[in-house]
């Protein structure tokens, strides 16, 4: 679904999961970071700028849900957000196909998913999203 260039190695759950309320900040920090971005994008894109306001809107709304919640309610709670954040990752692949040409934009991509990998291949696992 999101072309990474790695698959995540299935024991991370068991790290992740080993200090759920480390994993839960993690992850309230980054829907912070998301909602960030979003505001930032806004005076730079501005043919998506109501788009964008509506995506920064939602990551707030995930960082105050992650910020909540209590250990044990992990499950639920990432089901919840599944579909939600699988659209973001839609969203900003179309908004950036908007703005610049399309091979500009996988050329990026590709760069990007390969420092990601390359960066997961090098770091220790922990209780967090990243
Ligand atoms: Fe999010």
């Amino acid at each position: 679904m999101l072309g990474l260039k790695t698959k995540t190695d299935p024991s991370w759950v068991e790290v992740a999961l080993s200090d759920e309320l480390a994993l839960l900040r993690d992850h309230a920090h980054l829907e912070r970071k998301a909602a960030g971005h979003c505001i930032t994008l806004m005076g730079q894109l501005e043919r998506a700028e109501t788009r964008l306001l509506e995506v920064a809107r939602e990551e707030l709304e995930h960082f105050e849900l992650l910020s909540q919640a209590a250990s044990g309610e992990l499950g639920q709670l990432y089901e919840d957000l599944k579909e939600s954040e699988a659209g973001h990752h839609a969203f900003f692949i179309s908004v950036a196909y908007e703005h610049w040409p399309r091979e500009q934009v996988k050329k990026r991509w590709d760069e990007l998913t390969t420092a990601e990998a390359e960066i997961l291949a090098n770091i220790e696992w922990g209780p967090r999203i990243h």
